[in-house]
């Protein structure tokens, strides 16, 4: 493993305990909404083998086995402290907890109907192989959807970036009681690729029907794409 991602390993490791709640007070309860919208992409398609990738403390796995109660849902992410929080949550039945580096994944070519990660790809160090490692896992005519931050555009971009860089850390230190992984999150996503950069780099991983749609003034984005058939 790279050091970069033994770093963020660290970093979210160290967050795991107070992450759902610091995740809700930052999105304004909107987070667990937006995980069901990304299920519901996923498991649109019918399909019963699902995995979510970087799963933290499960709650897309949680939707996609609530959307689709039959299936089998893995819950795969290289911290054993969110995986240990999921794994404690309840509602778990019918997921797998998993540990597994999303540059390296440890299932077979084709292995799912759907693939799904929330706030992954910022947060990698080679986001082609990541990307290429989801194509890969996907059957033909698969789904992979995703929820991501995203730096703010648009004309209210200027006031966006100022309210993130003052909010969110002064969360971090009084809720998460980690300023400095806070600090991460807010440089990640301001420093993350523009919604028009990523697209490219899932349709150069191989991906089409490649959709995007904004929230949270932007600076959230669930994406959706297909591998061809
Ligand atoms: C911000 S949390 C998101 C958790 C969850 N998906 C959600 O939406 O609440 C990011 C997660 O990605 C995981 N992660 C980051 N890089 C990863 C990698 N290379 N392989 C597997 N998991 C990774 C972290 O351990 C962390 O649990």
């Amino acid at each position: 493993m790279r050091n970069e991602d033994s770093t963020v390993q660290a970093t979210f490791n160290g967050i795991a305990r107070r992450y759902d709640l610091m995740n809700s007070l930052m999105t304004l309860g909107s987070h667990k909404r937006w995980c069901r919208e990304v299920a519901i992409f996923a498991t649109g398609g019918g399909g019963s083998k699902f995995l979510d990738l970087a799963t933290g403390t499960g709650v897309i796995a949680r939707a996609v086995h609530g959307q689709n109660p039959g299936s089998s849902v893995i819950g795969a992410d290289f911290s054993e402290a969110m995986l240990e929080v999921a794994r404690q949550t309840r509602g778990n039945g019918g997921i797998h907890w998993q540990f597994a580096d999303a540059h390296e994944l440890p299932f077979e070519d084709g292995a799912f109907d759907g693939v799904t990660h929330g706030y992954l790809l910022r947060n990698v160090s080679d986001l082609d192989k990541v990307l290429a490692e989801q194509f890969r896992v996907l059957v033909p005519g698969g789904v992979v959807s995703a929820l991501e931050s995203s730096p703010p555009g648009g004309i209210l971009a200027p006031f966006v970036r100022i309210g993130m860089r003052v909010v969110i850390p002064t969360l971090g230190t009084i809720i998460g009681r980690d300023r400095d992984a806070y600090q991460y999150l807010v440089d990640s996503t301001l420093g993350f690729l523009t919604p028009q950069a990523l697209r490219l780099r899932f349709e150069q991983a191989g991906f089409v029907d490649i959709k995007v749609k904004s929230k949270f003034l932007g600076t959230n984005m669930i994406w959706s794409a297909r591998k061809p058939r």
